[in-house]
C-alpha cells in the first residue's frame, strides 16, 4: 500500500526533472541565439559613457604601436585598420576580446583592464580613434576573378555589410570597406571554419559552403570598395598627433 505514494513520488519527480530540463535547454538555446552580442556589462557601460578624447589619445599610443599612428594597420594583413570603423564595433570586439571571447594573443596582454583602464579607457581610446580618416591605399587581393567576386557578394553579403562595405553600427556589423585584403582573407577563414569565436553565427551559415576560391574572389571583391571620399586622409597624411 505504501507503494502508491511511492510510485506517485517518483513520477512526480520525474514529471518535474523533465519540466525542468526543458526549461533549461529553452533557456540555454535563448542564450545561444542571445550570445553572439549579448551585451556584455562592458560594453553597454563603454557604449554609454561620455568619452575623453583627451585620455582616448593617451591609451591610443599603446594601440599605435602595432595599428600604427594613423590607425591604419599594415597592408601584410598582421593589424587591421581601425580608422573608419563603427564605434560600436569597436568597442564589441575590444569587449570581447578582454572577456576572451575572441583569440587575440598578440594583442591581449595590451587590451587589459590593468594596461588601459576599465570601460571608460575603452569608451576614450574608441572616440580618439572615429576622430581618424580613413586609409587611402589599403592592401588589395589579385584582382583576377572580381566579377565572380562581385556576384557572392551581392548574395551573399550585402543584406548585413551593405551594398558597398559600409556595415551598420546600429547591428554591430563591421565596416569592411578599405579594409586590407589579407586582413579580411584571414577573418573571413576563421569565420567560416569556426576559429573566430564570436564571430556572427548567421554569417557562419552563410558562408559556410564557400570554397577557398570563392573566398579569395569575395575578398578581393571587398578590398576595392572605397568608402566615401570625405572619410578618406590624403594620400601621404600623418597623424599630428604624434609630430614630436
Ligand atoms: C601588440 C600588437 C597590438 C597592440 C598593442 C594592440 N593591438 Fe589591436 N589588434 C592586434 C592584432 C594582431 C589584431 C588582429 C587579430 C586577429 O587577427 O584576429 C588586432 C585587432 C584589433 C581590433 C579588432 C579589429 C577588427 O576589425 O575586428 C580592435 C578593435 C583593436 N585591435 C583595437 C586595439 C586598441 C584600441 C588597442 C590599444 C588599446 C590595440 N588594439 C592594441 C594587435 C595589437
Ligand atoms: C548575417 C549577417 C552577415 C552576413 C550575411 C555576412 N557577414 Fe561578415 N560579419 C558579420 C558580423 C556581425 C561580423 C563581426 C563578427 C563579430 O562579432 O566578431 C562580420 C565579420 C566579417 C569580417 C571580419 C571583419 C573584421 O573587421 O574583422 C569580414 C571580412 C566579413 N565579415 C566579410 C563578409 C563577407 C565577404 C560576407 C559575404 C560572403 C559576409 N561577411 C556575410 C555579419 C555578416
Amino acid at each position: 500500500m505504501k507503494l502508491i505514494p511511492y510510485i506517485l513520488a517518483l513520477s512526480m519527480a520525474a514529471l518535474c526533472s523533465n519540466v525542468m530540463s526543458e526549461e533549461v535547454a529553452e533557456k540555454k538555446s535563448a542564450e545561444g541565439k542571445r550570445a553572439w552580442n549579448e551585451m556584455n556589462k562592458e560594453q553597454q557601460t563603454a557604449l554609454d559613457a561620455k568619452a575623453d578624447l583627451e585620455n582616448g589619445l593617451e591609451v591610443y599610443e599603446v594601440c599605435s604601436a602595432c595599428h600604427m599612428p594613423e590607425g591604419w594597420g599594415m597592408e601584410n594583413g598582421t593589424f587591421p585598420l581601425l580608422a573608419g570603423q563603427h564605434r560600436s564595433v569597436l568597442i564589441k570586439q575590444l569587449a570581447d576580446i578582454r572577456a576572451l571571447n575572441r583569440d587575440n594573443p598578440t594583442m591581449y596582454p595590451f587590451a587589459l583592464p590593468e594596461s588601459i583602464g576599465d570601460a571608460q579607457a575603452l569608451a576614450d581610446v574608441t572616440a580618439y580613434i572615429t576622430t581618424l580618416p580613413m586609409n587611402p591605399n589599403n592592401g588589395v587581393g589579385p584582382g583576377d576573378n572580381l566579377e565572380h567576386g562581385k556576384k557572392l557578394y551581392d548574395e551573399n553579403c550585402v543584406k548585413c555589410h551593405g551594398d558597398n562595405g559600409q556595415g551598420s553600427s546600429e547591428k554591430f556589423y563591421p565596416r569592411i570597406q578599405a579594409q586590407h585584403y589579407k586582413y579580411m582573407l584571414r577573418q573571413f577563414e576563421w569565420i567560416r571554419d569556426g576559429k573566430r569565436r564570436n564571430a556572427n553565427p548567421d554569417m557562419v551559415k552563410q558562408i559556410k559552403g564557400f570554397t577557398n576560391k570563392d573566398m579569395v574572389a569575395v575578398i578581393d571583391y571587398v578590398s576595392r570598395l572605397k568608402p566615401p571620399k570625405e572619410d578618406l586622409a590624403a594620400p601621404n597624411w600623418q597623424n599630428p598627433d604624434f609630430d614630436d
